[in-house]
């Protein structure tokens, strides 16, 4: 029995004994045994005369101090201990490695022949003995060598030389000028395609853009190209941000845990993040790679130049380049768009974590394993925090507290805190009460109560905060609520700004507050925390004619959008509650008011394919405890059934009008987006010319309107879904990131085979579960988007799950970790289920050698 892992707290923080001059490494590039050379000086900080050295599963081949063999070290598990050194020692440091037997995906490690490295968190000390903390910041000097076969031997910064070796070897030397903490250090090496560009920054300065793909992939890397000129543009433009080497390199690589990576100079990218064109890449796609190219480039400011003391701080970049990514997108593109887009991840997944057993705030305070805390509370809560203080402060005042922020901070590892005083100082605004959001734990929830004096006109809305159970923070929060008055005719009523900022901010900072709002007509109907203007659950009592009001005259289309999930939402709980799914009529009022959207065709149809998306089993479960599985995931069918039958002659008429240009450009993507939605209900009434247009558009060549057939056809368990999904099977197999899209297909199938074909996949020539995008494609999509069978009452939905999770506990350990999630809320469920849930805990909690991403998250499931 190994001892239990222990966690780290914040509170603990202790700045680095020792700190690092110039950090130069060579590399010996072999799959068994790559030779590491590190040479460092350190300087201690005080009177510290030892030092440990973060380093796992290296083998040691030498130590030398100021040019002698040293021998008084102790060798840990996790780390080398050098004693003796002076206060200023000369260290060098030789170890082996084997990338070749890397599954992990973190360290040095293969990715179908070509070398690379993933260092965030924790990986760095997998390559060799450092100080591997983000506060021990320094320059990098790096020698690669490496075999002819490899052209491209990659790293941080400037090439600075390059040449043969007399045993057939070359080598490459670079050098990056500006100090970085480990995390950022990368390393390629491989055979490529390279598509080059160049960008001028405002000043003149040219930069050379190189993106690496493998072979035979060129015709898929413009976007990304393009992406990221937009997003270097873009930076300089909103945030007066410029780029600051002359190279920028992204490569594009199969085997990656995450999106990509924001090493300076060198992003690595997994490829599924930058390969597109129209006939293998879905609309969806391209805005992704789009985004995900601009979160990392934008990171070279938030997050390079200005990077995190300890991983406790993580959302201090990652929730502040968020937001700027969403931003960006929201710039390029249609804002409300991309907030029903960020408000339904926070709302399905982040609102999910809050009530688990993994809830934390998004500066979490303990951690076992820091890979288990890139999560979507310190990613997305993280940028819902930044965005209330923009909110608060406005634009201007945001960017006063950005340029205060870079002016203090340039080249140094700093805290939310330090952010957070930017913001303040900046802007004379006190935020300390603002700060508690980075303590708070759990979804906190805002109630609302309004009355009307008609003698008066005067409109009173009571507002109350409350906290989760989880939430050690209990003192009231600094919420911003964004608010709209809309009267009879459905106009919005001015809003004086001593009432509430920028005529719709309110600032909710006491337990109970009330807002008085005066001479008006009649009464008017409000519209809540519009915008999500801060990550709360909303109570308030909304009338189904109110609802509708704001659905058709709010000034957002947000807003509208909100107004059409709740009356949804309102829809499918009845539902549940009566289980009358035979019966169920649509509303008349909601029927009309749908085909009244239906019918008109000229407003932006991206939004309206949104007004149309009735909420998910994943949304909607957090409405339950215990979530009723079965007649949820019926609820929601028959709602989607009754939209398509009542609307039947209106969606058939929408689809033959509908035509796109076969373009990128937002009009034409709108256009396939809506004719995909007409699909998804049509396939569910279909008749023989349905039938035919779901025929001929799977056999489209631009992969949006392809695949949304195919969708349609295996939502409605058409009677053409075998049919298409083998045509594309023969058809992409050479493309295992188009077939990604069909293992998610199959994953979420409902009919009562779904398990035993998916089982039976895990031997289809394409499968790997040594490759996280497979794993996500078929495993992830079965738990995310088939409840029916992920949940079925025999158990057999939890059973795959946990097997698949047992074998990657030694392969890849981090991605195990991701897949679990939806096994840890089992609390959230009916006896049988949980009990069901809980044996596979169990089963995994007894694995030998569980790793410790696994076991934090177990751990804390079943205790
Ligand atoms: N910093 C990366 C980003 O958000 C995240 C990331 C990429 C990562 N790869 C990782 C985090 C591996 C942990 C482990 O842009
Ligand atoms: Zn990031």
């Amino acid at each position: 029995m190994t001892s239990k892992p222990q966690a780290k707290y914040l509170h603990d923080y202790q700045p680095p004994t020792h700190v690092v001059e110039n950090l130069s490494l060579t590399f010996e590039l072999d799959p068994q045994h790559t030779k590491v050379t590190a040479r460092f000086i350190l300087t201690a900080q005080g009177d510290t005369s030892s030092v440990i050295l973060d380093g796992v599963e290296l083998t040691l081949n030498s130590v030398h101090v100021d040019g002698q063999v040293h021998t008084n070290y102790r060798l840990h598990d996790t780390g080398l201990e050098l004693f003796g050194l002076g206060e200023r020692a000369e260290i060098e440091i030789v170890n082996t490695i084997s990338p070749g037997a890397n599954t992990s995906l973190e360290g040095l490690y293969l990715s179908d022949g070509a070398y690379c490295t993933q260092c965030e968190a924790e990986g760095f000390r997998k390559i060799t003995y450092f100080l591997d903390r983000p506060d021990v910041l320094t320059t990098y000097n790096v020698k690669i060598i490496g075999p002819k076969q490899m052209p491209y031997l990659l790293s941080n910064g400037n090439k600075v030389d390059s040449g043969e070796l007399s045993d057939g070897r070359h080598y490459v030397c670079w050098e990056d000028p500006f100090k970085k903490p480990s995390y950022l250090f990368a390393l390629v090496a491989g055979d490529f395609d390279v598509l080059t560009d160049q960008f001028e920054t405002r000043t003149g300065r040219k930069v050379d853009l190189q993106l690496f793909v493998d072979k035979g992939n060129l015709s898929k890397a413009p976007h990304a190209m393009t992406s990221l000129k937009k997003a270097m543009a873009w930076d300089e433009q909103r945030f007066d941000l410029e780029y600051d080497l002359d190279i920028y390199m992204i490569v594009a690589v199969d085997f990656f845990n995450m999106g990509a990576m924001e090493n300076k100079g060198l992003n690595v990218f997994n490829s599924a993040c930058v390969l597109a064109n129209q006939e293998t890449a879905t609309d969806r796609d391209f805005h992704i790679i789009e985004s995900i190219v601009g979160h990392e480039y934008f990171h070279n400011w938030t997050g390079n130049r200005v990077t995190c003391r300890d991983w406790f701080q993580l959302s201090l970049k990652e929730g502040l380049t968020v937001f700027r990514d969403q931003e960006f997108s929201s710039d390029l593109g249609s804002r409300a768009l991309n907030r029903i887009d960020a408000v339904n991840t926070v709302r399905t997944h982040q609102f999910a974590e809050d009530a688990g057993p993994m809830a934390h705030p998004i500066r979490p305070q303990q951690v076992i394993e820091m890979n288990n805390f890139y999560t979507v509370t310190v990613y997305n809560k993280g940028a819902e925090v930044i965005r209330m203080m923009h909110t608060i402060l406005g634009e201007a005042g945001f960017q006063k507290g950005m340029k205060l922020y870079f002016e203090r901070h340039d080249g140094q590892a700093v805290t939310c805190d330090d952010f957070v005083a930017a913001m303040s100082d900046a802007n004379g605004k006190d935020l300390s009460q603002f700060k508690l959001w980075y303590n708070q734990v759990g979804t906190p929830k805002v109630s609302a109560r309004t009355n009307y004096d008609d003698q008066q006109g005067e409109f009173t809305l009571h507002l109350a905060q409350s906290h989760a159970d989880n939430d050690p923070v209990e003192a009231p929060l600094h919420i911003p609520v964004a608010i709209e008055l809309l009267d009879k005719q459905g106009q919005v009523i001015k809003v004086p700004e001593s009432t509430a900022k920028q005529g719709k901010v309110l600032e909710l900072t006491e337990k109970q507050q009330s807002f008085v709002f005066c001479g008006l007509e009649s009464e008017p109907v409000i519209v809540l925390l519009e915008g999500f203007s801060a990550p709360c659950l909303l109570s308030y009592d909304y009338q189904q004619h109110q609802l509708l009001h704001i659905a058709k005259f709010a000034s957002s289309d947000y807003a509208r959008w909100e107004a059409i999930q709740q009356l949804y939402k309102a829809e499918i709980k009845t539902l549940v509650k009566t289980q009358a799914f035979s019966e169920y009529q649509l509303p008349e009022c909601l029927t009309q008011a749908l085909s009244m959207l239906l019918d008109d065709l000229s407003g932006d149809l991206s939004i309206l394919a949104e007004l149309f998306t009735v909420p998910g089993f994943d949304a909607l479960s957090a409405e339950y405890t215990p979530v009723p599985v079965a007649q949820l995931d019926q609820a929601i069918s028959t709602v989607e059934y009754q939209i398509a039958e009542q609307l039947k002659p209106a969606w058939c008429a929408a689809y033959s009008q509908l035509q796109d240009d076969g373009s990128l450009d937002a009009v034409a993507v709108a256009i396939r987006t809506m004719k995909n939605k007409c699909l998804f209900y049509l396939a569910q009434v279909s008749d023989s010319q349905i039938q035919g247009w779901i025929q001929a558009q799977s056999e489209s060549h631009n992969m949006t309107l392809k695949l949304g057939a195919i969708r349609a056809a295996v939502n409605a368990q058409h009677v053409l879904t075998q049919l298409l999904l083998d045509d594309f099977d023969k058809q992409w197999q050479s493309d295992l990131l188009v077939m990604d899209k069909w293992f998610a297909l199959q994953a979420s199938r409902r009919d009562e085979r779904c398990i035993d074909n998916i089982l039976s996949l895990y031997t289809h020539p394409c499968f790997d579960k040594a490759n996280p995008n497979r794993v996500r494609a078929l495993i992830g999509a079965f738990t995310r988007t088939n409840p029916r069978h992920f949940h079925r009452e025999d158990g057999r939905g939890y059973e795959v799950l946990a097997d698949l999770i047992a074998e990657l506990n030694q392969v890849n350990p981090q991605n195990a970790a991701r897949i679990i999630t939806p096994l840890l809320s089992f609390k959230r469920f009916d006896e049988t289920r949980q009990g069901l849930m809980r044996a596979q805990l169990e089963k995994l909690a007894r694995l030998p050698e569980l790793s410790d991403d696994l076991y934090e998250k177990i751990d804390k499931a079943l205790n």
